[in-house]
Order: C-alpha cells, then structure tokens, then sequence
C-alpha cells in the first residue's frame, strides 16, 4: 500500500492516519467516525509539479487504445487520481468501469428536459457498481497479504467481492440477510465461491455482526466503510466529465442506500474541480425508497446533521438499509453541491423502472429511484428543461428478474400502492402471453387480441 503518497483523514474529527494504521472496523479509534483517503502532495504541489489537467486528458484517453489489462479498466485508467497501491501490478481486474452513458431521449421529451442521460453502471462486469469500488479495495487486501476477505451485503457487493477475491485467489465471507436478497445476486456469491451465509436478520444487522468478526479474526472487511472502495467508485464521475468532454452535467441524481456511492461521486468531482480538470461540481440529489429513507428524514428533521435508523422496507432489496454507514459523507455532498434528498414510493419506482425499459435500458429496481426522483424535481420545479441531467443506474436488470416479471404480470404492487397509478402501470405492463403454436394465434397476440 502506498503509504507517501495517500492517507487517512477521520470525516468526523479530522484526525489523520496512515493507511497500514487503520482498525480493522475502518473506524476512527478517536470518534468513532469514517476515513476518506486523501492525497497530500495536490495540495503542496504547485507549479510545474501539480497535475497537468491538459496531459491528463490526453493519457487517459490514449489508455482507451491499449491492451494492457490496466489501461483496459475504467477504474485503474485514471490511476493518478487513486496512487493507493504501492505496485499497480497488485491490482485485480475484470475490466470494469468504462460503461455508457446512454442518452434518454423519449424519457427526456416526456419530462421537456434537453438533455437527460444515464450513466449505466449494471453494466459492470459483475452487473453493478460496486466493481468499480471492489478492484480499489480487493487490490489493497491482496497487497497487504490478506487471505480472506468479507463483506454484508444486499447483494451486490457480495457478488462484486466474490467475482474479485476468487480472481485474486483469496477466500471470501459473505454475510447477507434471509430472503431479503435478489436471487441473481445471491447465485453470483455462489459460483464465485464465497463462503455465502444468510442470517436471520436485516442488512443493518449483518453489518453488526461482520464488524465484531473482523476485529477478532484476520479478515479484510470490504464494506463501503472502506475508504479505498470509495477511491474506485468515484472514478464514474471522470468518465462523465471526459464523456461530456470534460463538462459537468448540472444535476447528477443516485440512489441512496448505505449512501457510499453518492459520496464517492461527490468525491470525485470535488477532486476534478480541485486539479483543475473542471471548473465545476453537480448539483448531486440523492433518491431513496419511502419505506428506506432516514437520510430524508434527517434533511426534513435537522438539515442531515442527526441520523435515526429506521426498520427498512422496500421491495428494491439493494436499498433496504436502514442504518446507513456513510451519512455524514453523503449530507455534505449534497448540501455542498446544492442537492437534494427524497424518497419515492415503490409505484413510483416500479413505473420508472419500466419506462426505462421501454427505452430499452433495464437496471433494478434501486438504481429506477432516479428517474422517480427526477420527476418529482421536475414537478416541483427544482430541475429546469435547459439543464444537463445524469442518473445513475446503479445495477443490471437481470440482477432481478422476479421484480421485472412480477410487475408485468400485475402481482408486483398491492391496490393500495397503485392507487392513482393504474392507468400508467397498465400502459407499461407488456404480460408474456400463451398461444397456440400456429402463426394466426401469433400473429393475433401481435394486434393485441390476447392476454
Ligand atoms: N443501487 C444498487 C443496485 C445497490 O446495490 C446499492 C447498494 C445502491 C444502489 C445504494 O448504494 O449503498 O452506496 O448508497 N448496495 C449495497 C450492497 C449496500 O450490499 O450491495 P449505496
């Protein structure tokens, strides 16, 4: 680990750390609070020694030709943005980052916005964003010689962890709530070879449990709590900008769960702004589920300075945390960019998905709060039509298929959630039908005389 050119600095009290001294929580032995990793010589570089924004540009695009492993990920890509390991040669790959950014066009019309994109992160290798944030991190605990690696998860990131510790030849423990995962996520843990465990709790309570086992056994936890995983997931916001050519949208809008991922993004922009590589941050709004929303409650209570946990419950599994680890980080990211922070009701989020599937672009359900929340801004008047807006789609449709084909069927909603959306759900529900094997009964279906 590159201990001279990064360190630790506690969110909470400042306190500044080595990265070889972190707790095996990742916890400030002082207050209790997160690291976030920084990197000293930006600041005391000036002149000729500071960053070249300029050859920056040029390099990282000139990566996108090569055939090196490195070169190839849309993570180690931008690897002087995240010197965190002491050999680049340790870092474990499977290609990820680099993913679309996918214009919205109809959806964009519907909601008279000019530009409206989606920054699809589902597709990863593993189908999630959270690979972007596992190479940083795995990467680390191969280099610091651990064995096994572990993480409580909604399903995600258990399934980028496995994918990355069995490339890298290391045991992995997964910790994830019975029953409360998509199917998908939970078969992925198991061909990649993870010790899978499901416990009879929620994710929140997953999460108490791992933290007392890694302060007693030697295992690398690989929670969001780990400042490396936010050092790979803020680099999607370098490939907006350089998509954009090196703009910032006006408004970026991601899903909140343990609220990392909103963190990191922020991080990576305020970095950009820093080295010169942009001359702004985004607005950053985070959407969480009604039923999973104590960071919403914390803005309308106390401006995000106090968080209560809540029992979550949200049929979009990957954001069913009630206890969120990194709220502090995600409170000041969208108060210093000017954000927002709502949540939306599981019809809401089951028509947003939809309607995304319509423009041909799946994701799981999670990853749809955004444009549920982006439509409510709209409505409310807080995104104007002349802006650049970005969501991101944080998982891979596939990731869960009973959501998509529940919703299709019509069993996916009780009456009193569709209320006052029947109308809109029926004109998006596309039913699989059965018909005889003959080309009168298809060509029937076709015009819509059966179902
Ligand atoms: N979208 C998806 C698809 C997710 O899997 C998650 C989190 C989020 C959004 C929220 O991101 O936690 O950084 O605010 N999934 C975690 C997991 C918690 O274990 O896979 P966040």
């Amino acid at each position: 680990m590159n201990d001279n050119l990064h360190q630790l600095r506690c969110f909470g009290c400042g306190e500044r750390i080595s990265g070889s001294e972190a707790r095996p929580d990742f916890r400030c032995a002082k207050c209790g609070d997160l690291f976030e990793v920084e990197y000293p010589g930006w600041n005391q570089r000036k002149g000729p020694d500071r960053p070249n924004p300029g050859a920056l540009k040029w390099l990282w695009r000139e990566r996108r030709c090569s055939s090196e492993a490195l070169d190839q990920s849309g993570v180690w890509r931008f690897r002087e943005l995240l010197p965190i390991l002491d050999s680049f040669g340790n870092a474990v790959t499977l290609r990820e980052g680099d993913t679309p950014l996918y214009a919205l066009t109809r959806t964009a019309k519907a909601l008279g916005i000019d530009q409206l994109f989606a920054k699809h992160q589902g597709m990863n290798p593993t189908g999630s964003f959270k690979d972007t944030g596992m190479t940083a991190a795995l990467s680390v605990a191969k280099e610091r010689g651990f064995s096994w690696v572990a993480c409580a998860s909604t399903g995600n990131t258990s399934a980028a962890m496995a994918a990355y510790a069995a490339r890298a030849g290391l045991r992995s423990l997964v910790l994830i709530p019975e029953g409360k995962i998509a199917w998908g996520k939970l078969s992925q843990a198991m061909d990649y070879g993870a010790v899978t465990c499901q416990l009879k709790t929620d994710f929140d309570g997953c999460v108490k449990v791992l933290t007392e086992i890694v302060r007693e056994a030697p295992i690398y936890l690989l929670n969001s709590v780990n400042p490396y995983r936010l050092e790979g997931q803020k680099t999607p916001a370098f490939e907006i900008a350089e998509a954009l050519d090196w703009t910032v949208p006006d408004h970026l809008i991601v899903p909140g769960g343990n609220l990392a991922n909103s963190s990191a993004l922020g991080k990576g922009f305020r970095e950009m702004r820093e080295l010169g590589l942009v001359s702004r941050v985004p607005r950053i709004s985070v959407i969480q589920a009604e039923g999973a929303n104590p960071l919403v409650r914390s803005f309308a209570k106390c401006q995000g300075r106090e968080l209560e946990p809540v029992e979550a419950h949200t049929r979009a599994s990957a954001i069913r945390i009630g206890n969120p680890a990194s709220w502090r980080k995600a409170a000041r990211v969208i108060q210093e960019s000017g954000g927002w922070c709502l949540d939306v009701t599981e019809a809401e989020i089951a028509i947003a998905k939809a309607e995304l599937g319509a423009e041909g672009l799946g994701c799981e359900p999670a990853s749809a709060v955004t444009l549920a929340g982006l439509k409510k801004l709209r409505a409310e008047g807080k995104v104007n039509g002349t802006e650049t807006v970005v969501l991101v789609l944080t998982g891979h449709t596939l990731k869960d298929a009973d959501y998509t084909i529940d919703f299709h069927r019509g069993t996916l909603l009780k009456e009193q959630e569709a209320a006052g959306h029947e109308a809109k759900i029926d004109s998006l529900r596309r039913n699989a039908v059965v018909v005889d094997a003959n080309p009168a009964a298809v060509l029937a279906a076709m015009r819509g005389d059966v179902g």
